[in-house]
């Protein structure tokens, strides 16, 4: 597979990085209008584009990574859907649920598949969580909790749409992610209710926020989540899915069944010595899985999609749900409302 990277930032170079290291795909060009594209470029012996478009009309790639800030996501992606050419959209799918439904309805109704980088779907421990929980181990699934815990650096919000609403904030960047982790594992979100707090930078961007969330079965879940918390309880910094974390080997998520429970990424199951109530002693017994990159995961489940072995498992319709859900608690947290999900 000959993929182009269209955006040479952060997560492009990680993408990159899984281009190089990963068989039977190399890297078709960079597009990126900045001095950052022509850099990645020279290191990756790829060619440099300043535009998106010109990359399509000389290279005419089997597939396209679009790792750009949010509200470039669809118009660049429907010029590659357009062109017939499939891809992999980072998350979130779009800066607006309207154009999310754009792109998906481009993408369905011209049989071009669509991807969106919810990686963490790819990630080892991910798969094996979704293997207990779909064995029936934990019981019914009752409940679920989550932190979200880091501290971002003071110049990260120097990027002008790191502090822009509607862009930035940790809802639309991070919580995104939690809300594709928890659909996955516990299905259907249908209603949600939120608070927000800027109240540590003082952005227009909100720093921490509180959700609840109903999902189809009967099961809650709640999910706490901050950018400014010095803690090491989030995915991130505890999943190693990225070198520049460090990972802590604590959990980030309880997933609470009538018979067990478990927590993820530590993937400890706990289950009670005897008869299953409060006075019986539980122990934990901690699911080992083999390492691997999500991101190189993700790659070659991309390269099965786009050679036809594969059906998308994070499509533009997964994603464009996961948006409905942040819509949902951005209003929520707004109002003071419990907002009702709605189906894209
Ligand atoms: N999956 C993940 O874990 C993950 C992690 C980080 C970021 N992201 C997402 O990836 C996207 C990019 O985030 P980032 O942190 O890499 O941002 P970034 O600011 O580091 O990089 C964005 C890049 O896009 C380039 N760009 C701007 N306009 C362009 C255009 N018209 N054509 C081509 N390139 C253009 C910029 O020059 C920059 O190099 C965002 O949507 C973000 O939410 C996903």
């Amino acid at each position: 597979m000959r993929v182009a990277l269209v955006g040479a930032g952060a997560i492009g170079r990680t993408h990159v990085d899984a281009v190089l290291h990963t068989g039977g795909v190399t890297l078709a060009g960079v597009a990126d209008p900045f001095d950052a594209g022509a850099h990645l470029a020279a290191q990756s012996g790829a060619v440099h584009y300043r535009d998106h478009r010109a990359l399509i009309d000389a290279e005419r790639p089997d597939a396209a990574i679009i790792a750009t800030p949010n509200e470039l996501h669809v118009p660049q992606a429907l010029d590659f859907v357009e062109a017939g050419i499939p891809v992999l959209v980072e998350k979130p799918i779009a800066g607006s649920l309207d154009e999310a439904r754009r792109l998906v309805a481009a993408s369905e109704s011209r049989g071009v598949p669509v991807l969106v980088g919810h990686h963490r779907r790819y990630h080892p421990v991910m798969v094996r969580a979704k293997e207990i929980i779909a064995s029936g181990e934990l019981g019914r699934i009752v409940a679920a909790s989550a932190t979200y815990f880091l501290a971002k650096p003071d110049d990260y919000f120097d990027i002008p749409w790191h502090r822009t609403p509607g862009a930035g904030g940790t809802f639309l960047i991070n919580l995104i992610h939690e809300i594709d982790l928890l659909r996955h594992l516990i299905g259907e979100v249908t209603a949600v209710s939120a608070m927000s707090s800027s109240a540590v930078r003082g952005l227009d961007v909100e720093d921490t926020g509180a959700v609840s969330f109903a999902f189809a079965s009967g099961a809650l879940g709640s999910l706490v989540i901050s950018d400014a918390v010095a803690g090491p309880w989030s995915w991130d910094l505890t999943a190693g899915d990225s070198p520049r974390f460090p990972a802590h080997g604590v959990e980030s998520h309880r997933i609470g069944g009538t018979e067990a429970s478990l927590t993820v990424p530590t993937l400890e199951l706990w289950r009670h010595d005897g008869p299953r109530e409060w006075t019986t002693e539980m122990h934990p017994v901690r699911q080992h899985v083999a390492a691997s990159s999500p991101y190189a995961e993700q790659l070659r489940h991309f390269a099965d999609v786009v050679s036809g072995r594969a059906e998308p498992l994070v499509s533009g319709r997964e994603g464009a749900q996961n948006l409905a859900v942040l819509d949902a608690i951005v209003t929520a947290a707004q109002t003071g409302a419990t907002v009702e999900v709605i189906p894209v």
